[in-house]
Parts: C-alpha cells; structure tokens; sequence
C-alpha cells in the first residue's frame, strides 16, 4: 500500500495547471450511455475513479478509447449488460451514475447499493423516489437497485435534500422521458451545470441549470458530441490552501474563478492577498499573517463541504481560533484525530470542531481514511516539523491527479514509498 512521505517548511513558490473536474467527468462519462453515437471527452483527469468508471462502461459492452492527454471517446452503441456490479461498486460509490441513463435509454438497470462509506451513511432515497416518480419500479434485492419501466414519463418532482448526484441522475433519466419533467430543489453546482451542457450539446433540452429548478423537455434520441470538462474547483482550493499555510504564492491555471467565490472570500479573510483573472488565481502570502476562519459547510454557492478538511488545516495553524460545522455529512471530522495526533488543538463537539491555531504541528504516521481528510494530511504535512509519512493514500489518487508531482513542482518536499 502506498505511503507518502512529506517534509514540512518549504514556502510553495510558482504555478500549477488544474486538472479537469473529477465530480464533473464521472456524471457525463455516464451520460454516454444515454446515445448511440460516439462522443469525445477531454480535459479528463487521470483518477483513479475515473479509470474504475472507464471499467464500468466497458463491462456493460462499450468501447472506450484513451487517446493521449486522457482525451476519452465512448462509443455505446452496443450496451450488452445494464448492470453496475458490486466489485465495482463498493469502490466507488459515484458508479450509482449509470443508474438514470440505463433507465433512460433501456428501461432497464441493475446498480449494486453503494451502502455508505466513511464520512456518512450516504442514503439514495431522492435517487429511487425521483425514478418511481417518472414511471420506474424499482426495488432493492440481494443488495442490487432492480430498475424497470416501459418508457420513463416526465414528472414534477421536489426533492427532499438537496443531492448532487441525485439531481444529476434524475436529469440524465429525464432527458428521454415522454413529456416534460420539472425537478426542484436541485442542486446547483457548477458540476451539475457542467452535465447539463454535456447533455445540451448531445441534444437535450433543459432549462434553469445551475439553479434550483430545472426544466427538460424529453426527447426521442440524443447525439454524438465532442465536449471539454470543466476544471476542477475543489483540487484548485485545495492547492490555494497548500500556498496559504506556508506562506507561499502560487498562481493556479486553467480554473474558473467564478466556481470557487465563497473559498476566495475566506482565503482573504484568513489573510491572503488575491488575483484572479478569466482563467487563473494568483494567492500571496509572502509575509502576511494567517488568521484563523470560521465554516460552516453548505450547498454550492455556500462553502463546498469538499473543501472542510482542508480549512480546518488552516485554522490548525493560524493565529485565533475558529468554529468549523459540517452541516452536509454526518461524519465527515476523521481527519481531526489525525490532526491532533500531530499537535493541532481541536475540540470537537457534535458537527462542530472548535479549532484553536499552534505555532507548528508536529510530523507523525497518519492515514487517511476518505478522498478530502488524506488531502488535509498532505497539507498538515507541508507544515509540520519533520517528515510526516500518510499511509492509505489511495484515497488521494481516487480524487488528485499526481498530487506529489505537482506539489514537488512548486517546492514541496514530498515523494511516494511504495
Ligand atoms: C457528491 O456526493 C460528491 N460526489 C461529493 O464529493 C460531495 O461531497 C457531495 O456531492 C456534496 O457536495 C460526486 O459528485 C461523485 P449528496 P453525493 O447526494 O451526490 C444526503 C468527493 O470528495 N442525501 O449531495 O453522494 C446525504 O446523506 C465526494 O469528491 C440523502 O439524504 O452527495 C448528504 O448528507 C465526497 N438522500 C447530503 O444529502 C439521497 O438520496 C448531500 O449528499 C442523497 C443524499
């Protein structure tokens, strides 16, 4: 199992080019499923979960061409098995995805539950009451979502919670569906959005992307098309907050400043001065005092839950203290003993961490447990005194494409033990 092993104190100095967006690539490789025609993705980061999504596609019988710079063709004319199995499941939950576009094209889908993972019990009930809505049976037996319906119809549907991945599998089911389908409370994220115009340049019609009510109108068939993912907002914070506790300046390239607002605004208020431009983020640090942030985690345009573990490495080091709330995942804190294992001064208290800034943490053995707290042990180990070895780090290639490479790049002294 992979280590790695990282020696805190350098400033990270210099720039970075973002990968595409790993939340945004896995819904619209499954949206391939939903035409005949071959479609052409680029800007596709090489993670670990889309390399398990490439897998998924090619068992149930498409032809999934890798050309260089990770530019993906799918061709999914031919879907033999309209099925999500289990040993491909349970590593990735997100393969849930296919559910709404097998159903959408075939009337027919077999997704192994996802069951929960570390940070929540992660339920699917918007996903099931949403397709019933539309004219699906679906049932739960021997651990397998059974999807059935003759022809998916519209439905005016509110969802309970807000659900990315909800939203995204009730738009990739309605897209085919008679008539028309109103799907409220949706969520807004820039993910969402970017699925959405995935769909439109395949010929789907769909209003109000982005917002909490979207309209699609079902249409008998969509097209082939050639489509760019969009850069990935949550690797792009995660990077800036790696420049902001080490006193660093880094400019990010290939971003989208507009997704990433709300983590701009608390990087300022933690002390950071910065530039943006259409395409780039510059942060400086150089000298300036970190001070220590209050989050609280909300759906998008609020701070991105994807972004908590990072921020509350920052506030572990800053001057002040700080309340951070998880109002998203029920438990999304299991860095936090990693964290004071090396020194932080945390206080944890229901979804509340009470996190109070030291002069320096201190290296240990630590191991992550899901995509964004192994993140935050990366970033505790930029700043702690010593070598900090992070053991269980293929959470971190699911989510980050090369982390070391590009944090070595910009000064870190980071490296992989095998
Ligand atoms: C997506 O997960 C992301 N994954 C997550 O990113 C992200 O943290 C999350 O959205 C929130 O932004 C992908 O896009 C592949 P939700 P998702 O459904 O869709 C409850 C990462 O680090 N809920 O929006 O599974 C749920 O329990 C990953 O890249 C229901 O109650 O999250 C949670 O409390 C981690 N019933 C809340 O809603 C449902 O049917 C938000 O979950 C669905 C969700």
């Amino acid at each position: 199992m992979d280590k790695l092993a990282i020696t805190g104190g350098a400033q990270l100095e210099g720039s970075v080019t973002i990968s595409g967006a790993k939340n945004a690539t896995l819904p619209i490789l499954a949206a391939t499923l939903l035409t005949d025609e071959p479609v052409c993705i680029s800007n596709v980061p090489h993670l670990q979960d889309v390399t398990t999504t490439i897998e998924l596609l090619g068992r149930m019988g498409a032809k999934v061409t890798v050309h260089e710079q990770m530019e993906i063709e799918v061709d999914a004319a031919e879907i033999t098995e309209r099925q999500a199995p289990y040993d491909l499941v349970k590593t990735m939950r997100a393969s849930i995805l296919v559910l709404g576009p097998l159903l959408g094209r075939f009337g027919e889908a077999d997704v192994s539950l996802p069951g929960g993972c570390a940070i929540g019990a992660r339920p699917i009930d918007v996903h099931v009451k949403g397709l019933q809505a539309m004219g699906a049976d679906v049932d739960i037996i021997d651990g397998y979502i059974r999807a059935r319906a003759q022809r998916l119809h519209g439905a005016h549907i509110v969802m309970d919670v807000v659900s990315v991945t909800g939203t995204e599998n009730l738009l990739m089911a309605a897209v085919l569906a008679e008539g028309e389908t109103i799907l409220e409370n949706a969520a807004k994220e820039p993910e969402v959005e970017d699925l959405a115009e995935f769909l439109i340049s395949m010929g789907a019609s769909i209003s109000g992307a982005g917002s909490s009510k979207m309209t699609v109108r079902g249409v008998e068939r969509l097209h082939g098309t050639n489509y760019r993912v969009q850069p990935d907002r949550i690797e792009a914070g995660t990077f800036l907050v790696a420049a902001a506790i080490t006193g660093g300046h880094l400019r990010l390239k290939k971003v989208n400043p507009s997704h990433l607002e709300n983590v701009l605004q608390k990087l300022q208020q933690a002390g950071a001065s910065i530039e943006i431009g259409d395409d780039w983020i510059e942060l400086d640090m150089r000298g300036r005092e970190l001070k220590s942030v209050d989050i609280s985690t909300e759906v998008y345009p609020g701070f991105p839950t994807d972004m908590q573990a990072q921020f509350v490495v920052l506030d572990a080091v800053a001057n002040g203290a700080a309340a951070v709330t998880e109002n998203i995942f029920e438990n999304r804190f299991m860095h936090i003993p990693e964290l004071q294992r090396m020194g932080a001064n945390i206080s944890l208290s229901g979804n509340t961490a009470v996190v109070r800034g030291v002069n320096q943490l201190k290296a240990a053995p630590v191991m992550a447990t899901d995509l964004r707290a192994s993140a935050s042990l990366v970033l505790a180990g930029l700043v702690a005194e010593g070598e900090t070895i992070v053991d269980r780090i293929y959470h971190i290639d699911r989510g980050y494409e090369c982390i070391e490479e590009k944090l070595r790049q910009i000064g870190a002294q980071i490296r992989r033990l095998p």
